[in-house]
């Protein structure tokens, strides 16, 4: 039996809608991106495999809003799901997302595939735009340190994309989950942790040390945001590498002292 039936049997089984449904549970194993009580977005969502686990692991305190081109049917089990009808390439289907989310969204996830035509150059370019769309979707929605799954079709220019989440998330994990093995032409990226942070590695700048964090490192303060600089005390003007960059807090290393 190959993985795809095997997979097909048991989503049949245990009451999913769809063998994907093992995707996101594999995904969401390896790098945990959907917690309790969390809000989550699941784009192309049809006919609701996704919709069915994320539904399960925000609990009653979460939500889910699923969208698709496609009509999905409602989720009788859970009154957590809501779903939009709409194209996700359409600023006003990603208008409705965001009215639908209202407020903070703790992930973004998407599984969105072209239609098949059966070239895979076409088909490829494709899965690639609607994965940039997603991603563009997910810079609006997420708070910081939210988190981002996409998939996409490998191929040319597929580098450049990761290089583009890689700027905006904590860290990009590449995967192809064994509920996926049988395409192997899919990869799911995992951007973790959102960074609204206003400095990003490598940044050199000035700052004023305004006050000494528990572990003897100055701490200065970019528009609100904490870089830890070694080295330093209170009242110090350094310029600084910025080195590590986290959702709320980052380190940097003196250059010169004043
Ligand atoms: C692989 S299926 C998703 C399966 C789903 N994750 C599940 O577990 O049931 C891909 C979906 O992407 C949807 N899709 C493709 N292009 C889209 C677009 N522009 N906007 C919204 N959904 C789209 C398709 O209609 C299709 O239902």
């Amino acid at each position: 039996m190959t993985g795809r039936d095997h997979y097909y049997n048991k989503a049949k089984q245990e009451g999913y809608r769809s063998r994907a449904a093992y995707k996101l549970k594999q995904l969401d194993e390896l790098e945990n991106v959907i917690d309790r009580g969390d809000t989550v977005v699941d784009l192309g969502a049809a006919p609701g495999g996704w919709l069915q686990v994320a539904a399960e692991r925000v609990g009653p305190d979460g939500t889910v809003i699923g969208v698709d081109l496609q009509r999905i049917d409602d989720l009788a089990d859970h009154d957590n799901v809501e779903t939009i009808r709409g194209d996700m390439t359409e600023e006003r289907t990603r208008e409705r997302v965001v009215d639908a989310a209202d407020g903070t969204v703790d992930a973004v996830v998407s599984d969105m595939a072209p239609n098949m035509s059966g070239e895979y150059s076409l088909d490829q370019a494709r899965s690639l735009h609607l994965a940039r769309q997603a991603f563009e979707t997910a810079l609006e929605l997420l708070d910081t340190g939210g988190d981002f799954v996409v998939k996409v079709f490998e191929g040319p220019d597929v580098d450049d994309f990761r290089a583009d989440v890689e700027e905006e998330f904590q860290y990009v994990r590449a995967t192809n989950p064994n509920a996926s093995r049988d395409e192997s032409s899919e990869v799911y990226f995992i951007g973790k942790g959102r960074l609204t942070a206003p400095v990003r590695p490598g940044d050199e700048l000035e700052v004023e040390i305004e006050d000494v964090g528990n572990e003897g490192d100055g701490i200065a303060s970019v528009d609100g945001y904490r870089l830890f600089v070694p080295a330093t005390e209170e009242g110090d003007v350094v310029t600084v590498r910025v080195d590590d960059v986290k959702p709320n807090f980052g380190f940097a290393q003196p250059l010169e002292r004043e």
